[in-house]
């Protein structure tokens, strides 16, 4: 099938299957950058990352550099970075303090940290030219829309569109759940992540995240070993520490992943239900429910820890956790490479140990270099290398098709391992191409 850079998705995105080349085509590629991670509202990073004037952070959003910076009246600007002399990236680092300007490398033009041009060396040199200081096409270029949802910073590449509230709509409930979880109300970045690069497209990713039939099998081994040491544990009489449970609970069986349910939204969003019960009565937790009472009363208490979510993708590249208070992000680089960042948070207000728990999910299940990790890993560049190939054209997203509940856009699953998450991907993905075709 000739995709004429994806043009025809009518033949290449059917309700239960999609056609290989959307993961591997360059020019299909290019077009999703474009209408899709340039136009939708995509994180940049968090305020916290930036919280003293010339504090800055840079991100990719689609093909785009971004940095976001603290300026000195307090705003945070995204600005595009490149410099508006001869396009050099102003910042190399991916976080730093810029003090007051922003020092091209090259020649040295200076700019503040709103992106307005403040200095460019022997300035007479440009009399009697069309140069002019203080027009636009001389500061650095702002995202054409930024806004902040409870410290979390998104941009759009894109003058139009829904605002932040409406895109995000009820899959706000991840970064609510995360913030509320703090007695504070907020969250604060550790300020360091992990960074690597998947050598597979971007939405093998994404799909993974919601996959509720690929635990039991892909990290069977680990839940395996993980199981078998808790019972040597508990025959010893021991208490199992809460970290080998979130390995442990890849051997709940095929059925028991099926009970659970996902919800799926407009947009693209998604959200899978918890399933490990991550609300133990040890001491640790029962001194931060006690503050958590302190600051919000028992009522509103419960409500917020009784939310019970594992994962929330917000449509394109973000997967947030909130009872766990982390989120990936997903930066495509190339059909065949995405980079992803694993941020991890604090609750602000919350007892040290609640922390080192969440720490201790982030570093056996999302980071690199553990077995759960790498299992996933070593089966999205399966999958990317199958796609690349000519063993068939067709990828299958037929299980529970059909078969969900839609009311108003909301596809809620009736079996936890229906693959509407990845049908309603597809469905926005789908949406964001089309409207972009002149
Ligand atoms: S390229 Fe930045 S000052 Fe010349
Ligand atoms: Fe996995």
């Amino acid at each position: 099938m000739t995709t004429n850079g994806g043009a025809d998705l009518t033949r290449l995105i059917e309700p239960d299957r999609v056609h290989r080349s959307v993961y591997t085509d360059d020019a299909i590629f290019a077009r999703e950058m474009e209408a899709i991670f340039q136009r939708a509202w995509v994180y940049v990073g968090h305020e916290s990352q930036v919280k003293q004037p010339g504090d800055y952070c840079t991100a990719l959003l689609g093909q785009q550099p971004l940095i976001m910076v603290r300026h000195s009246d307090g705003a945070v600007y995204v600005l595009y970075n490149r410099c508006a002399h001869r396009g050099a990236l102003l910042c190399a680092k991916s976080r730093g303090n810029t003090g007051g300007a922003f020092g091209c490398s090259y020649h040295s033009w200076q700019y503040r940290t709103d992106g307005t041009l403040e200095s460019i060396p022997l300035p007479a040199g440009y009399e009697g030219t069309r140069f002019s200081p203080g027009a636009a096409d001389y500061n650095l270029k702002r995202a054409a829309r930024v806004e902040s949802y409870r410290g979390f910073v998104f941009a759009s590449l894109s003058p139009s569109g829904p605002a932040l509230a409406e895109f995000l709509g009820e899959a706000r409930i991840a970064l609510d759940n995360m913030c509320d979880r703090a007695p504070a109300g907020e969250v604060e970045i550790v300020p360091t992540c992990f960074r690597f690069i998947q050598h597979s497209n971007w939405k093998i990713f994404m799909e993974n995240q919601l996959d509720a039939l690929h635990p039991y099998v892909t990290h069977e081994s680990t839940g395996r070993a993980a199981a078998e040491l808790e019972r040597q544990m508990m025959a010893r009489k021991q208490k199992p520490p809460l970290e080998y449970h979130y390995l442990s609970a890849f051997t709940t069986p095929f059925n028991e992943w099926d009970k659970l349910q996902t919800v799926n939204y407009p947009y693209g969003h998604c959200m899978l239900q918890g399933y490990m019960g991550l609300r133990p009565r040890d001491p640790d937790t029962l001194a931060y429910e006690a503050v958590m009472r302190e600051h919000y009363g028992a009522e509103r208490t419960e409500r917020i820890l009784g939310v019970n979510i594992h994962h929330v993708l917000i449509y394109p590249g973000l997967s947030v956790q909130p009872a766990l208070q982390q989120l990936r992000a997903a930066r495509p680089l190339a059909p065949n490479r995405t980079l992803t960042e694993i941020w991890h948070f604090r609750l602000k207000g919350a007892p040290e140990a609640i922390y080192r728990r969440a720490l201790a999910y982030y570093n056996l299940i999302n980071s690199p270099s553990t077995m759960v990790n790498a299992d996933d890993l070593e089966n999205f560049w399966r999958c990317h290398q199958g796609l690349a190939a000519d063993g068939g054209d067709w990828v299958s997203f037929h299980r529970n098709a059909g078969q969900d509940d839609e009311h108003d856009g909301v596809i809620a699953s009736r079996r936890g391992t229906s693959e509407a998450p990845m049908r309603n991907q597809f469905r926005a993905w789908k949406q964001y191409l089309s409207s972009s075709e002149h």
